[in-house]
């Protein structure tokens, strides 16, 4: 997390690197800092905790000078404090730093330092950093060796970007592990760095990211890349194709807004010219698995974090339904710790918005190493850690990028990317044939309409969102394919409302959530006419026994059901498979205007980033 800036050239740099971070803002948004170094080498750092309109207010007089890095932060070790927020100094100011990503050692580096009598002054991990390179500088290395030196000596994934006072042309970066990203912009006499692409769009499309394990020196009179061996990498940056204007908010109030009323569009765009019709069929360019590896599989596993892994449990039905492979869906972080078993017969499609977040990606590395599982990459960004760690073998979401912090079209394009996966495997393996192949990619095309249709009940959300914006729990309950779209609601709800709330199997509900419902727990129960409905007919009468405001998202025409409870929220009919769907937008605009209607920050909410490059 936290998001990382740097420029070198002809430009004033502290206007550079405010923009910057405020593009990068959705990493992480606690606390703020630049650092702007002057050619006679004066260094003015200024920092604020707080917003980054804080530091922006803090200066009245920008710093002179044309080099400089700056740096937002989520915070992990320390607290949220000026003193904590980047960059951090050497204590004799020579070095400056930011960085991204934890010193897992960074204890035993602190001790060290103290040994050699230099004092931290912060509460940080990334603190030792410059301290050790200022001490190393004092002992006669020159900056380079410092800076080699250290990134042999912190353990992790990280990215640092340092400057030194008597260098003021020069920003040292570097990356190890898959902590943070770095890509380097190339432009007219000037150079930009940044912990991903999209801060550096309006500058420049000509780039390169630095891999694992890679360091470079950035100046306007030119850059090298080495490896930590010191063996030099060729820097030769690429053009991309992104569009800037895609990311501009529009005539929303928030991103988030914008990016729910997008989803119709989302998903079209990430299923059109994969799905077809006459003859039935579905084609994923870029997996680059043979139909022989598909053929051979047995198992399927999908990973992922938050948001992504809900979409994966989803997924989990598809592979099942579509492709009959037996498929397990796994948290990424509890997966890679639990020493689990796996062989090259199971597919791992890893479901990643961002394609950095650090314990998908560990994940992955993972079942490289030891099992030579081969993999998916499902991600909204090109050429992401993720795709390369799938050796390419990515579906793109093709959703634009996503800015607000709670994702909301990635959620559904991530569905229909594993839908779309499920069914070319299925096509390959012969268990997706003829009239069921056709019905399968017919209901798959129909859910941009549904999504867009059940976007219509807006007014009804709002109205959730008002009278039950002063409870303090909500309960979200499905069954099947419903299930996860519980999960993700309950999550939205939390992330952006504060509200505290859980999504539920509905048949676990009475082993022990019912011991907490009376008339102030809201029931959420997502009951659309599926071969569960029945079921969770029954289940919304055990909790409507209890004194619970129901509230129903059902198939629009279901009276029976709008008439028992207490709000009723129509979804189209659909097909079960395409239910998700449509029962994601109520889900999505529900836990909207609890939130706005609270006054809360939809698109920053408190303590969360939205890529997630700490364990
Ligand atoms: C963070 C974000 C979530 C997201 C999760 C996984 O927690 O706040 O919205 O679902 O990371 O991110 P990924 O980029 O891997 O989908």
């Amino acid at each position: 997390m936290c998001g990382i800036i740097g420029y070198v050239g002809k430009q004033a740099a502290g206007p550079v690197l405010l923009e910057g971070l405020q593009r990068l803002n959705y990493r992480g948004y606690d606390s703020s800092g630049i650092a702007v170094l002057d050619h006679d080498g004066a260094l003015a750092v200024l920092k604020r905790s707080g917003k980054l309109a804080e530091l922006e207010a803090s200066i009245s007089d920008p710093p002179a000078g044309r080099i400089g890095i700056g740096h937002t932060r989520w915070a992990t070790h320390g607290a949220v404090s000026d003193g904590n927020a980047h960059p951090h100094v050497s204590d004799d100011s020579a070095v400056v730093v930011v960085h991204n990503g934890i010193v897992e050692n960074y204890r035993e580096l602190r001790a060290q330092l103290g040994q050699a009598g230099v004092t931290c002054t912060s509460e940080t991990d990334s603190e030792v950093i410059p301290q050790l390179m200022g001490l190393y500088l004092r002992e006669g290395a020159d900056f380079a060796e410092a800076f080699q030196r250290v990134l042999g000596e912190i353990k992790g994934g990280n990215a640092v970007v340092a400057m030194e006072r008597a260098q003021p042309d020069q920003i040292y970066a570097a990356r190890l592990g898959n902590a943070g990203g770095i890509v380097l912009g190339v432009g007219e006499g000037e150079m930009f760095l940044a912990s991903d692409l999209p801060a550096l769009l309006p500058h420049t499309t000509l780039v390169q990211p630095l891999e694992n394990g890679q360091w470079a020196v950035v100046s306007a009179a030119g850059t090298t890349i080495r490896d930590l061996a010191g063996e030099a990498v060729p820097f030769e940056p690429v053009k991309v194709n992104l569009d800037p204007v895609a990311v501009a908010k529009g005539p929303y109030k928030h991103f988030m807004q914008k990016e729910i009323m997008e989803q119709p569009r989302a998903l079209s765009d990430c299923i059109r010219g994969r799905a077809r019709v006459n003859p039935a069929g579905v084609s994923l360019e870029d997996v680059t698995l043979t139909d022989d590896q598909i053929r051979s599989l047995r198992r399927v596993l999908i990973i992922g974090m938050g948001t992504s892994m809900h979409a994966g449990m989803v997924g989990r039905f598809y592979m099942e339904r579509l492709a009959g492979l037996p498929t397990d869906c796994d948290n990424a972080s509890e997966f890679r710790y639990r020493e689990p078993l796996l062989g090259p017969e199971t597919l791992v499609v890893a479901v990643t918005q961002s394609g950095e977040t650090v314990d998908t990606l560990g994940a992955m590395a993972q079942v490289r190493d030891d099992w030579g599982a081969p993999r998916v990459a499902v991600t909204n960004v090109e050429g992401s850690e993720a795709a390369r760690m799938a050796d390419g073998s990515a579906i793109y979401l093709r959703c634009g990028p996503e800015i607000g912090v709670a994702s909301t079209k990635t959620f559904v394009a991530s569905m229909a990317a594993m839908y779309l996966l499920a069914c070319r495997i299925g096509q390959v393996r012969g268990y997706l044939q003829g009239a069921k192949l056709e019905h399968a990619v017919e209901a798959l095309m129909t859910a941009p309409g549904i999504v867009d249709q059940a976007l219509a009940q807006k007014d009804l959300c709002r109205h959730v969102g008002r009278i039950c914006r002063h409870i303090g729990h909500i309960l979200y309950l499905g069954r099947g394919l419903q299930y996860p779209v519980a999960m993700e609601g309950a999550l939205k709800c939390k992330e952006i409302s504060y509200i505290h709330a859980e999504g539920y199997p509905a048949g676990e509900m009475k082993h022990g959530p019912i011991a907490l419902i009376d008339r102030n727990m809201p029931v959420i129960a997502l009951a659309p006419r599926d071969p569960l409905y029945d079921k969770m007919w029954s289940n919304i009468q055990q909790v409507q026994a209890r004194d619970a405001t129901v509230i129903a998202v059902g198939t629009e025409g279901d009276e029976e059901l709008a008439s028992a409870v207490d709000v009723f929220i129509p979804i189209p009919a659909c097909d079960p498979l395409i239910a998700p769907f449509a029962t994601a937008i109520p889900a999505q605009l529900i836990a909207y205007y609890l939130a706005t209607g609270r006054g809360a920050d939809v698109d920053q909410p408190r303590n969360l980033a939205k890529t997630v490059t700490v364990e």
